[in-house]
């Protein structure tokens, strides 16, 4: 991070992510989840996958924390809720990019989130098996399927008209986003919009953490421009941006989410 060693720049991309996600992560965890003698649950994914009482360090606003893997994903998911509750005047809650659904199958576990219809996409089909197992498994609903925040079509499956649309560490694996996907979400004609999300611009150039995580996403290449058109988008009258908080929370500190709140203007 620091130079001082060499280091090799990795490159994000469609079959990247796909070999990262659907071949290794997540269908690992499908088998292992297929061959396990007795029902996986969603904490035991998560001890898998977020870790258990090793030591790390969080991130809550611009303070570093001292504890274990386990609590800060723990953490990181109340943040979550604790974010998105405030949106709840909604016909549906989705998740795009939801993994094997740590998130929104937590959510709709918790009371204030268990009157919204749930979904939860990703774009593996490893991912969005788990989801439905995972939902099943913790007793709740949650509508799995596919979903690609890149293409024309974002989601495969129907979404209500006014849902509360949210993504958690899924838009930075693209690098340069266009405003197509702007419009891709747009297109599902959402209520509110919340991208939780690392933002390479949020990052604070005047401190040494701000210039170790604008570093840690240019080495990753994640997304460096998802702010920039955000307030393109803005400027164009497309979009209302209802919050914006810089680098809120990071389960992992070099990797802070910052939280853009937005909604489509309509143009009918
Ligand atoms: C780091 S995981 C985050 C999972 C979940 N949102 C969470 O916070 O636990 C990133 C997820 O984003 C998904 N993803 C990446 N690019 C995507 C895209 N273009 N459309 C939909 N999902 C995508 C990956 O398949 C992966 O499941």
């Amino acid at each position: 991070m620091l130079g001082s060693e060499p280091w090799e720049r990795r490159i994000k991309n469609r079959s990247e992510v796909q070999r990262e996600y659907q071949d290794e992560k997540w269908g690992g965890l499908l088998a292992r989840v297929e061959e396990s003698p007795w029902q996986l649950k969603l904490s035991d994914l998560d001890a898998i996958m977020q870790g258990g009482d090793e030591v790390v360090l969080f991130s809550d606003g611009p303070d570093l924390f001292e504890t274990t893997a386990r609590d800060a994903h723990l953490r990181y998911r109340d943040f979550v809720a604790e974010t998105l509750k405030r949106y709840l005047d909604a016909s549906a809650i989705v998740e795009l990019g939801a993994g094997y659904g740590s998130v929104i199958v937590d959510l709709a576990r918790r009371p204030e989130f268990s009157g919204l219809p749930a979904y939860g996409l990703d774009l593996t089909k490893a991912g969005a098996d788990l989801i439905g197992r995972m939902a099943a498994a913790e007793g709740v609903n949650v509508n799995s399927g596919l979903c690609d925040m890149l293409a024309d079509e974002v989601a495969s499956s129907a979404i209500p008209e006014g849902a509360l649309l949210f993504t958690s560490y899924a838009a930075h694996y693209e690098p340069r986003h266009a405003a197509s996907f702007v419009e891709g979400i747009a297109a599902l004609r959402p209520g509110r919009v919340v991208l939780i999300e690392p933002c390479h611009e949020h990052c604070d150039e005047s401190t040494l953490l701000g210039l170790l995580r604008r570093r840690y996403i240019e080495v990753n290449d994640y997304n460096t421009n998802l702010v920039t058109l955000l307030h393109e988008q803005r400027e164009a009258g497309r979009i209302r941006i209802l919050d914006e908080r810089r680098a809120a929370f990071g389960p992992n500190p070099l990797l802070a989410a910052s939280v853009i709140v937005w909604e489509p203007v309509d143009r009918n």
